[in-house]
């Protein structure tokens, strides 16, 4: 019998965004992004469901503008990150960095060369790179001009910069991811596709229209980032977290289906390369019909992807019956109802590590593909102590407890190609704005007003996850 083991490159590593750690929003040409309108805390959520109004205020302060400033405090992020062994980093490049409008002529040099030194500084340190090329930042102008990617402008803008940026870091980037978590698009329309009217007015048609785009998006960088450069890999990347019926009711088992499929059509066409039968229905049904060119069908079905990558924080609980509904919990954007079987963290997201290994099966029940989990990780709330250092047994404890069950899912046969926790250094919440909600193995000082010296310190959990990559594992087996 074949033994299922962790293997011996086994991608251990972190994961950050442009939007949530490079700060620097203006410099060196760069435009603004989606994310540069929002501001933190309270606000931030009606803010990111009203777009139209939050370009309008002024809220004073605005976290990505500076975020933790990793564009100019890399090298000492990537040294630190080095020493604690990471072998993969992913980042997204901000796409307004390179072109600042969306769609100017040229791309803008500045930008470029930023990320040539942040990738040759990794390659020093002999980590390989994921780059996602959308995470929640489409660039402001774009979406000023066309309303979002429902515009097929937007497609258009999207391929040249994918053009550019596959030709510059050909041979620096090991593994590509289009569009960051792309089925958000339908949970947070204006982080996931810039679409810019409330979230409450969009119609389906809109939603599906932007999302058929983003589809042909991924498919076109499939197919340039592959003509750039054969030997690199491109994947998908889906909000994951297994969706669980409330009860064994048939109408929430079919309610828990329903939302299975929302969640997987995206992912469906990615791996499979056309629209699923249960898709075409549903836009039947909803008298959605997709604007199409000729030819993007082919071109879907020629560019699949090589891995499916994906986030897990949760699983998700739905129900149907009224007084259960009534529970609702907190989640990353998705809505569910509270399962009373988990605990859930300092900002009311429920912990469920086995329900990693239970998406791993099921993830690769349908597809056969190699899973990457590109994030996974506590927020919490860090307090920094006299010796510079934070206690964060709580953050190791939710690792330990997800790396167990992953080590178990990949021992009962599913292949996982890495592991990357998220945030892996402190950064901007995305949801909250808020930097007390901190992820990282490494704390940076700075608190939700964008005070702090902006100072890196090591966590108790960064001499813990580099004694992981160390072993590759071996605690887990
Ligand atoms: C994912 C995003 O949805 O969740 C990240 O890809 C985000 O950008 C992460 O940071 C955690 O969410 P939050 O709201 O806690 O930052």
């Amino acid at each position: 019998m074949e033994q299922y083991q962790i293997p011996n490159d086994f991608a251990w590593g972190g994961a950050i965004s442009a939007n949530q750690a490079e700060g620097a929003f203006q410099t060196d040409g760069k435009g603004l992004s989606a994310v540069d309108i929002l501001p933190a805390g309270k606000e931030r959520s009606y803010a990111i469901f009203h777009p139209s109004e939050a370009m309008k205020k002024d809220y004073g302060y605005y976290p990505s503008h500076e975020a933790i400033d990793f564009y100019h405090h890399y090298k000492e992020d990537l040294a630190l990150l080095a020493e604690m062994g990471i072998k993969c980093f992913r980042t997204s490049i901000s796409w307004a960095r390179i072109f600042p409008n969306g769609d100017d002529a040229e791309p803008n040099e500045a930008g470029l060369q930023f990320y040539d030194e942040l990738f040759a500084e990794c390659e020093r340190y002999g980590m390989d790179v994921l780059v996602t090329m959308n995470h929640f930042d489409t660039p402001l102008a774009l979406i000023q001009k066309y309303g979002g990617w429902s515009d097929r402008h937007v497609l258009d803008c999207f391929v040249r910069y994918v053009k550019t940026i596959c030709h510059r870091y050909r041979g620096k980037v090991k593994y590509w991811i289009p569009v960051n978590e792309i089925n958000m698009l339908m949970h947070v329309p204006y982080l996931g596709g810039g679409l810019l009217k409330d979230a409450d007015q969009l119609t389906l048609q809109e939603k599906y229209q932007a999302a058929h785009h983003q589809l042909m998006a991924s498919a076109l960088a499939v197919k340039i980032a592959k003509q750039e450069d054969p030997s690199c890999q491109v994947g998908c990347m889906l909000a994951a977290g297994s969706i669980y019926p409330y009860s064994c009711r048939p109408d929430d088992v079919l309610a828990a289906l329903a939302s299975d499929h929302e969640t997987y059509f995206f992912i469906d066409v990615q791996v499979r390369g056309y629209y699923p039968s249960y898709a075409k229905a549903f836009f039947m049904e909803n008298e959605v019909y997709l604007e199409m060119n000729p030819g993007d069908e082919e071109i879907l079905a020629a560019h699949t992807v090589d891995f499916i990558a994906f986030s897990y924080y949760s699983s998700r609980c739905v129900a149907t019956d009224a007084e259960v509904t009534g529970k609702q919990a907190e989640g990353n954007a998705f809505l569910g109802v509270h399962n009373p079987y988990l605990e859930t963290s300092d900002w009311g997201w429920q912990i469920d590590a086995k329900g990693l290994r239970i998406t791993m099966h099921q993830l690769y029940d349908r597809y056969q593909k190699p899973l990457f989990i590109v994030e996974n990780g506590l927020g919490a709330a860090d307090e920094l102590t006299a010796e510079k250092t934070v206690e964060d047994d709580y953050r190791i404890a939710y690792h330990e407890a997800h790396l167990k069950e992953m080590v178990r899912g990949i021992k009962e046969g599913v292949p996982m190609l890495g592991y990357l926790s998220w945030g892996c250094i402190d950064l901007i919440s995305s949801g909250s704005g808020e930097m007390k909600k901190r992820y990282g193995f490494i704390y940076v000082d700075k608190d939700n007003n964008g005070n702090g010296t902006l100072r890196r310190y090591k966590k108790k959990s960064f001499g813990w996850y580099q004694h992981v990559i160390e072993t590759n594992g071996a605690e887990f087996l």
